[in-house]
């Protein structure tokens, strides 16, 4: 069987590590992959040092789209995937998550009738004005296999008319939901074991003995939004005044903040006693300030899992999630961009941190299912 696996954004980099791993281990007789990057994200700190930490193969095509408008990427990205599958002719493509690059890979395949396996499927904010949920709907309704990591994800997709008992053989106009684990649990947890062997972030911090909020923050409707932007700014230099904080920073938001800001509030985050402001970090050194925070305060999706996974606290940057099902638990809450309700949220998670985490998120063998279910639907 041949898959092709397109990645472009920082996450699906990550994501596709997982399945790449199961394949060499268990399927390397069965499956060959052939992985397209779309250059959505090229810069050292947010593409290569992924490939290089996680062991994925390096790609074997890369269409260097770069930076660009939503049309103009993304068009970019479908003209040179569709050449791609046409040449290669595989039995499926695969697409994580919710980018741009997932968007043009279920274009392109669907209209030249490449299967697609959709993983991350069913999530929903909600919200139409954020561009991920346009591009996850169009990819879940171009999709042959959908997996969910999560059980709201697959009730999603029934109340869409997702059949729960379609049978083999699996298609378009037949596809399959499936609720099972988050592949980004079955990375964390393996990566969870090297990550302090490999890295030291905390000593280069200084933040051994130390306790600290990890901060990550990327979200357009944030970072292109001054009062929302500063609203955020402000709260987080609040909360440094009793503990430290600790934020890689997405290339989008060095940007924005140095674009929208005022001077005077810049100034002062940049040269904050208690806030490292720092370059996008690696996947192990986010594992190792992920697993030694005393709290998590972020916009990114995956951040907020990972948050979860590691039993920390979580502030959402948003007015809404996709994972609900960690808010419900009590262990994230929403508080948006709203000053006051970010900062009223860290002290009560500080001064009373949740410990009850139950398991909502697979057995950490997510990818091993997944192309259990690819063979099976390609051997019909
Ligand atoms: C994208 C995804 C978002 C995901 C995020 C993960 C879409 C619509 N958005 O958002 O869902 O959560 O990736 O990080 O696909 N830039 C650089 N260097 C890079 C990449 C980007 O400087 O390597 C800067 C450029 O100024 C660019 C901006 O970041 O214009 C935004 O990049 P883009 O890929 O368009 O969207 P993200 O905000 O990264
Ligand atoms: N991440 C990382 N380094 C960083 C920031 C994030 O390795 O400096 C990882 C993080 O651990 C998670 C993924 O990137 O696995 C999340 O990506 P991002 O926040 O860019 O996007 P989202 O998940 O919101 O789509």
């Amino acid at each position: 069987m041949k898959i092709v696996t397109i990645i472009g954004a920082r996450p699906q980099i990550i994501k596709a590590a997982g399945l790449s791993r199961a394949i060499r281990t268990h399927y390397a007789d069965r499956i060959k992959e052939v992985i397209v990057h779309t250059g959505q994200h090229y810069d050292e700190n947010m593409s290569q040092v992924f490939i290089d930490e996680l062991g994925i193969p390096k790609p074997d095509y890369n269409l260097h789209v770069g930076s660009a408008s939503h049309g103009v990427q993304t068009a970019r990205m479908i003209e040179g995937i569709e050449q791609i599958l046409l040449d290669e002719k595989p039995d499926y493509i695969v697409l994580y998550g919710d980018t741009n690059s997932t968007l043009a890979g279920a274009v392109a395949a669907s209209k030249i009738h490449v299967p697609i396996v959709h993983i991350e499927a069913g999530l929903r904010s909600f919200n139409k004005s954020m561009p991920e949920e346009i591009n996850r709907i169009v990819c879940d309704h171009c999709s042959t296999l959908l997996f969910s990591p999560t059980q709201t994800g697959f009730d999603n997709l029934v109340k869409e008319g997702f059949k729960s008992n379609n049978q083999r053989p699996y298609t378009i106009d037949n596809p399959k939901v499936f609720h099972c684990g988050d592949i980004m649990f079955d990375n964390s947890l393996f990566f969870s074991q090297i990550a302090d062997q490999k890295v030291d972030v905390l000593k280069r911090l200084g933040l051994n003995d130390k306790p600290f909020i990890l901060s990550t923050l990327h979200r357009n409707n944030n970072t292109d939004d001054k009062m929302r932007l500063t609203s955020i700014v402000e709260a987080i230099m609040e909360v440094a005044q009793t503990i430290a904080v600790v934020l890689p920073m997405h290339p989008r938001t060095r940007k924005m903040t140095e674009l929208l800001m005022e001077k005077d509030l810049l100034d002062r985050l940049f040269h904050h006693d208690n806030i490292q402001i720092i370059e996008p970090v690696s996947f192990l050194e986010m594992i190792q300030l992920e697993k030694h925070a005393k709290l998590v305060m972020t916009d990114s999706g995956g951040v907020q899992k990972e948050s979860y996974f590691f039993r920390k606290p979580c502030v959402i940057l948003r007015p809404e999630t996709e994972w609900v099902e960690i808010v419900k638990t009590g262990a994230a809450t929403l508080v948006d961009a709203d000053k006051d309700g970010i900062i009223s949220a860290c002290r009560q998670y500080l001064q009373h941190p949740p410990v009850d985490f139950p398991e909502i998120f697979g057995d950490g063998h997510a990818a091993e299912f997944m192309l259990e279910q690819m063979i099976q639907n390609n051997c019909d």
